[in-house]
């Protein structure tokens, strides 16, 4: 089947206050003009989110940035230089052109430049900056193809379809302190990279006014239950198998190549404790295990570690939340 690739169509929505899911190169995001602020108040909608959740503006020039914000910071520059376009978000004083709306009245908002071609050229084409979620329901996996968006979003204008994502779990979102940056959401770029740019804060908390709703407990979770085992003790999961009814069949997520007896399938995130790897394959991975009916709980190898693995099993345990509490 052909793809839906028309950017000129696609650009043509935004203009006129529609909402369009694109591909970048973590997530798809689910994208409106965003400094219009009814085409952002249906992407809540659509969403079901909070209205308490802000959202990141999408850019594909540095000029965007100075109409969005007030700063002229130059540690923006140093990071863009090093970072975009590319998967890091950096919350800013905003500017009046950003409705309250899209910072859930905080007096910050997050930007970022995407790492995809097509991303780029819908905000080119469309001549808007692009205020975007990743194109989920509030608190679901996020998506990393065009079907994933289908699947959960069914009334939304269109869906650009760029295959799948490269980088495949979310941007890092930092902010900065008068010191250095802080992490208020764990992503792909860690912060091991940004210390080659700038000092982290010593000072742990952000200077934004609100811890990044990122960090809200449950979120990225499949539609039946997930559990991480525990490596030290596989035990653990000989308990959660033998407590599950017979009929019942789990499946097991691998992230170092392991496989154990008892599961009626086994779903590799890598071979090989590749982090880049299992990133890619995550989200594209607990979608394909909540559709399969013949799975009814799914179980976790943990991710140990720094950097990618701590934005992973970030992921995890958001995912795990609401079937541990
Ligand atoms: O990779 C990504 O970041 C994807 C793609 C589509 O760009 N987008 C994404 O958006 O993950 P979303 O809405 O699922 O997550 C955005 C998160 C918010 O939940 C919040 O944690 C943080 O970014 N954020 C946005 N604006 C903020 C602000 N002004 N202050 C603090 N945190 C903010
Ligand atoms: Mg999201």
């Amino acid at each position: 089947m052909r793809k839906d690739v028309d950017i000129n169509k696609a650009a043509q929505i935004i203009k006129q206050g529609g909402l369009v899911a694109f591909p970048t190169e973590t997530v798809y995001g689910l994208g409106a003009d965003a400094t219009n602020a009814q085409a952002v108040a249906r992407i809540f909608v659509e969403k079901e989110r909070p209205s308490f959740d802000p959202l990141i503006v999408h850019i594909a020039s540095m000029e965007q940035i100075h109409s969005l914000t007030t700063t002229n910071d130059n540690r923006v520059t140093e990071l863009a230089k090093k970072f975009w376009p590319g998967p890091l978000t950096i919350v800013l004083p905003k500017s009046d052109l950003v409705p309250d709306v899209v910072t859930s009245g905080l007096p910050t908002v997050g930007i970022r430049m995407p790492d995809n071609e097509i991303a780029l050229n819908l905000i080119e084409k469309s001549g808007k900056p692009i205020a975007a979620p990743s194109a989920n329901k509030f608190g679901r996996i996020s998506p990393t193809t065009a079907n994933h968006v289908k699947k959960q979003l069914k009334d939304i204008d269109y869906i650009l379809d760029g295959g799948p994502c490269k980088v495949g779990i979310e941007s890092t979102v930092i902010s900065l302190n008068p010191d250095g940056f802080v992490i208020l959401r764990e992503g792909f770029i860690t912060f091991k990279d940004l210390e080659q740019v700038l000092p982290a804060s010593k000072t742990k908390t952000s200077s934004a006014p609100l811890a990044s709703p990122g960090l809200l407990k449950s979120h990225y979770s499949p539609e039946k239950p997930i559990y991480i085992s525990d490596n030290q003790d596989f035990t653990s999961i000989r308990k959660i198998l033998d407590s599950i009814e017979p009929t019942k069949k789990a499946a097991f997520i691998s992230f170092t190549g392991i496989v154990h007896e008892g599961f009626s399938k086994t779903e590799f995130l890598s071979t090989k404790a590749d982090l880049k790897e299992a990133a890619v394959n995550l989200f594209d991975i607990l979608h394909r295990l909540e559709e399969d009916s013949n799975v009814d709980i799914i179980i976790a190898e943990p991710v140990p570690g720094d950097g990618i693995a701590k934005a992973i099993m970030d992921k995890l345990t958001k995912a795990s939340f609401r079937y541990n509490n």
